[in-house]
């Protein structure tokens, strides 16, 4: 399975930022990685960010309407994302759960709406810090993918962002015996649901991912590639956890 890095800026980034995503696309061409390469930028700079990407490396949305198209002020759809140029879009990131009440069924009905439209849905479950501490994070993340996940989605068209709250923008990690407990978990869920195809889902970490914690989380078995926040931002750094990506062949060699 190639490892997928995806960088979700979040609601940060003007023109001005563009040129990371040019840093980074011209790093993927010269080095050919083996690993996918994405970044979600806002909304705002999804075109831009696809034509400077040129196909080099893949750029996605952060969130999309369940619609297609309709009376839905201040949404987008996953058609129009495409339309962007958008290959991916990620789905009930927590930001979108916590604080725009995005429920399972919510989360399911946009993951239907990326696979309309031909994006692959990077699908976000996570447990709050009282989960965690409560031992309760394996079954409340299973139970989110089950009731997130559409019958029927395909591999090539989902990845599994594992993200426990408490982990974003904190500095906070789980163990990595935390790490592959969960990512089991979430793989043993993924096929009891999706049958065999959800064996060859990738399933990201996501949640404090630096150059320094990087190629210790990319080693465990199940992790599939990492879904990074802050540290996406500057190419310089997002490059530094690139090549902290496992891989045969050829190398990334950070600027
Ligand atoms: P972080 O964010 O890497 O800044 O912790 C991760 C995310 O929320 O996707």
């Amino acid at each position: 399975m190639r490892p997928l890095i995806a960088g979700n800026w979040k609601m940060h980034g003007l023109n001005a930022d563009l040129h990371e995503i040019d840093s980074i696309a011209a790093l993927a061409a010269r080095t050919q990685p083996h690993v996918d390469i994405l970044i979600c930028p806002p909304a705002s700079l999804l075109a831009a960010a696809a034509r400077i990407a040129a196909d080099r490396i893949a750029v996605g949305g952060q969130d999309c309407s369940p619609e297609a198209s309709g009376a839905h002020t201040g949404d987008i759809s996953a058609e129009m994302l495409k339309d962007a140029g958008a290959g991916a879009v990620i789905v009930g990131h927590s930001e979108r759960r916590q604080h725009h009440g995005e429920t399972d069924a919510l989360v399911f009905s946009k993951a239907l709406a990326a696979r309309r439209a031909g994006l692959l849905a990077v699908i976000c479950v996570g447990e709050t810090q009282e989960q965690h501490a409560s031992g309760a994070a394996l079954s409340i993340c299973g139970d989110q993918i089950v009731a997130s996940v559409p019958l029927g989605m395909r591999a090539f068209g989902l990845a599994i962002g594992y993200e426990p709250l408490w982990a974003i923008g904190s500095g906070q990690m789980p163990t990595s015996q935390e790490i592959v407990q969960m990512h089991a978990h979430i793989r043993r869920r993924l096929v009891e649901h999706l049958g065999a195809e959800g064996k060859n889902v990738r399933i990201l970490y996501g949640g404090s991912v630096k150059p320094s914690n990087a190629r210790a989380i990319l080693a465990l078995p199940e992790v599939g590639g990492a879904l990074v926040g802050g540290a996406s931002l500057k190419s310089a750094e997002f490059a530094a956890i690139l090549a902290c990506a496992p891989q045969e062949g050829a190398t990334i060699a950070a600027e």
